[in-house]
């Protein structure tokens, strides 16, 4: 079974699995690195780590056109409730649960979480995902670097994302200190090259991580794919 990890600019991800289509955090409308626009990502599933605008993005209207449900933590999946999202499914960070495209975990995120229109987002997360066939991605979306990702790393991770921007969340140094707390096997990073804000050299972040770990630092541009 291939599962295959499609960057579409900042934190926007999609992924493929088992026959199931996730997306992650689909911020296409006003985002500059977009690969894609909203109205052409197909979604079973959306999953949305924190409550700002740059995360939650097209989320209500991919999931009106497809029907996708919304997973995210407890406090946004009843915003969506009230926004008119027919399915969506709440977490909390530490909690499981087994959904049709594997077993989805809520991770600790340091950052905010704050909704569009001032709700209360709860607490930002980033998920761990075990696939139906045992792989391990974890997608640290916004954070800061935190000692507990050794936990995490502690799970055997095949991928992880994690974002380099700096500014809004860890920044390259940072990042490859999380790298060296998560032993994956590949590492992608996010996050970046957005805005000038949080502009970056991902190809030179890559290359410390190739002398420094044991990990391969894969950098994708917006609308390339990985597949593992
Ligand atoms: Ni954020
Ligand atoms: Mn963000």
């Amino acid at each position: 079974m291939t599962t295959t990890l499609t960057w579409y600019g900042h934190a926007a991800l999609g992924l493929k699995t088992g026959g199931y289509k996730l997306v992650v955090d689909p911020f296409f409308s006003g985002n500059p690195a977009a690969s894609i626009s909203a109205d052409a990502v197909e979604a079973d599933f959306i999953l949305v780590s924190h409550g700002h605008g740059d995360h939650v993005g097209d989320s209500i209207d991919i999931a009106k056109r497809t029907g996708a449900m919304i997973i995210s933590n407890f406090e946004i999946a009843g915003w969506f409730d009230g926004k008119g999202v027919a399915r969506t499914h709440g977490q909390q960070h530490g909690g499981g649960f087994k959904h049709p495209f594997g077993y989805l975990k809520l991770t600790l995120a340091f950052h905010g979480s704050a909704l569009p229109d001032g709700s209360n987002g709860g607490n930002p997360a980033g998920f761990l995902l075990t696939t139906n066939d045992g792989k391990k991605i974890y997608m640290a979306q916004d954070t800061g670097l935190f000692g507990d990702m050794k936990l995490i790393g502690e799970e055997g991770l095949d991928l992880a994302v994690v974002p380099i921007g700096d500014n809004y969340t860890m920044g390259p140094d940072d990042a490859l200190r999380a790298v060296k707390l998560l032993q994956p096997k590949v590492v992608i990073p996010i996050h970046y090259n957005t805005w000038d804000l949080i502009a970056q050299d991902a190809n030179a972040w890559a290359e410390r991580v190739g002398k420094e770990t044991g990990t391969k630092a894969v950098v994708l541009k917006p609308g390339e794919s990985y597949s593992l």
